[in-house]
């Protein structure tokens, strides 16, 4: 990993999560190939992303969205959004994370749109995360694992994190499950601690009726933009 200075700067003052991730939606532009369609996450510093993107949307041709939210947010400032399935590769991808660590490997899905999002970051030369700095770890898994599953697996695969130990809980949106765009369940993981990201993607993804697991290593930032009060600071993995 090579760490680049933050950039001097004289507004040292402490800033708000808010105005970190303007700082970093902001900062992400100098990523988007002009000309080229941009594949485009899903959270809210991607939302800063999307209002800085309308910035310059007549230098690209459009973007491929990972969620139904953020396809109606770019769609809203008039940039146009096309399937994955038209656009052969994309040069950048760029989407938030929960946890990054110091390899690049993420922990994704707070938004419950990650199987889209490694979908869209498969087809991308370049994964560019966005964050503040609260998302900076040095090992994946403080924060709850997603998993989306097929409803019908879900209490097969509670009983396997159990067996790991894990403990595992449907994600509700009110009294009832949350739906995924992929009219799917997703599941939390909390209790791991997530030493080995690529064995653990590996396994967890055989397991019949997941459909996504959280953990993105395979699919791993190749840049993380890092907000912070002294600036961005840039790492590359
Ligand atoms: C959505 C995601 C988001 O990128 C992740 O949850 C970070 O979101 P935010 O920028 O709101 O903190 O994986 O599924």
């Amino acid at each position: 990993m090579s760490n680049s200075p933050a950039p001097a700067s004289s507004d040292q003052r402490q800033r708000t999560q808010d105005e970190l991730k303007t700082l970093v939606g902001h900062a992400a532009l100098d990523y988007v190939v002009r000309g080229q369609w941009v594949g485009v996450g899903t959270g809210s510093t991607v939302n800063k992303f999307i209002e800085a993107l309308a910035s310059i949307r007549h230098d690209i041709p459009g973007a491929v969205s990972s969620s139904q939210a953020s396809t109606e947010r770019l769609r809203a400032l008039g940039i146009e959004v096309r399937d994955a399935n038209e656009v052969d590769r994309l040069a950048v991808y760029i989407d938030g994370a929960d946890e990054i660590d110091g390899k690049g490997y993420m922990v994704k899905g707070g938004g419950a749109a990650l199987t889209r999002e490694k979908i869209v970051a498969a087809q991308s030369d370049q994964f560019v995360c966005i964050a503040d700095g609260s998302k900076r770890v040095q090992v994946l898994g403080a924060f709850p694992i997603p998993v989306e599953v097929i409803p019908m697996a879900t209490a097969r695969i509670i009983r396997q994190f159990a067996a790991m130990g894990g403990q595992a809980a449907i994600r509700m949106a009110g009294a009832k499950p949350l739906v995924t765009d992929n009219g799917q369940y997703v599941l939390d993981v909390k209790g791991l601690a997530i030493s080995d990201p690529l064995g653990f993607e590996t396994a967890v993804s055989q397991w019949p009726g997941v459909v996504t697991v959280g953990v993105f290593a395979f699919q791993r930032a190749t840049t993380c933009l890092l907000a912070t009060d002294a600036g961005v600071q840039t790492l590359s993995f």
